[in-house]
């Protein structure tokens, strides 16, 4: 069935790719994006961290046991000794034994620099956001944030009109990109609706709040709570339509979803993943 807009839930919310299309695509690789960009998704979401060398890389783990089984944390690593990693193979183990798969380009299936998901962005033929979660904590603190914001203001996007919104379970790291790049959209992310009253009183009046979908299941009316102190509302990670659906009824302006493709089909019709896949 494909979701129709009703006066109760008049919102048409932005569809963003977690990680890229994660559902089908190892996270995070540049193959990914592509795969969500070609969906249509309207938005790509990543993780950053900082290596040994000061780059900053799209990976969600602290270290690269899930993705390259090694033990090394990324923060110890410099960018040429992850860039010559299979990041990959772990999603799709036995793509080796499928004689008849297409052989692949491999630069697909490398650590993504957050410049390269940046420049791809730029040069896609029709605009797309970017969704930039900084993680913490990490060796490196602020200069995350700073490396950031350097990056942003290499393509301009530090101003006005920027694509980009930063997004971070931490309030100091959000207040240190508002200090130095005022007029980039901030997302304050919840795991914990404990947390509501406390940052409620801390973040800035224009910042957006990230719930989880587990919460807002649990809790729908924390929407209406983030809504009644005039924040508009980013959810990850929607998967499932009926998880879709709970968010439009709490009319929510953002999905950041592993599943781009079967989130537009089921907001507008268009071809869904299956498909996509004939
Ligand atoms: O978009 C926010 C969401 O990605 C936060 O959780 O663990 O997937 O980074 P995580
Ligand atoms: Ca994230």
């Amino acid at each position: 069935m494909i979701l129709v807009m009703t006066a109760e839930a008049p919102v048409r919310p932005q569809v963003v790719a977690h990680r890229g299309a994660s559902y089908e695509n190892a996270e995070h690789t540049l193959g990914a994006y592509v795969a969500a960009l070609d969906a249509g998704a309207e938005g790509l979401e990543c993780d950053v961290r900082l290596t040994a060398d000061g780059h900053l890389v799209c990976v969600h783990d602290r270290d690269l046991r899930r993705t390259a089984g090694r033990r090394d944390a990324i923060s110890t690593l410099d960018l040429a000794d992850l860039e010559r990693l299979d990041v990959a193979s772990w999603k799709n183990p036995w793509a080796d034994l499928d004689d008849e798969a297409p052989i692949r380009d491999e630069s697909l299936d490398r650590v993504l620099t957050l410049r390269k998901l940046l420049e791809t962005a730029a040069d896609y033929h029709r605009r797309v956001e970017l969704a930039i979660e900084t993680k913490h904590p990490t060796r490196y603190g602020g200069l995350v944030e700073k490396r950031l914001v350097e990056t942003l203001r290499d393509f301009g996007w530090h101003r006005e009109g920027t694509p980009v919104r930063v997004m971070s379970f931490s309030l100091t790291a959000l207040s240190r990109v508002d200090q130095m790049a005022p007029e980039v959209p901030l997302v304050m992310l919840l795991d914990k609706s404990a947390m509501w009253p406390v940052l409620r009183r801390m973040i800035g009046k224009d910042w957006l709040v990230g719930p989880g979908i587990d919460l807002l299941r649990e809790e729908p009316e924390l929407a209406r709570r983030i809504h009644r102190r005039g924040h508009d509302i980013h959810v990850w990670t929607v998967n499932t339509e009926e998880d879709l659906r709970l968010c439009l009824d709490l009319g929510v302006t953002a999905v950041i979803s592993d599943r781009p493709a079967l989130m537009l089909h089921l907001l507008d019709g268009a071809p869904g993943d299956e498909d996509r896949a004939r």
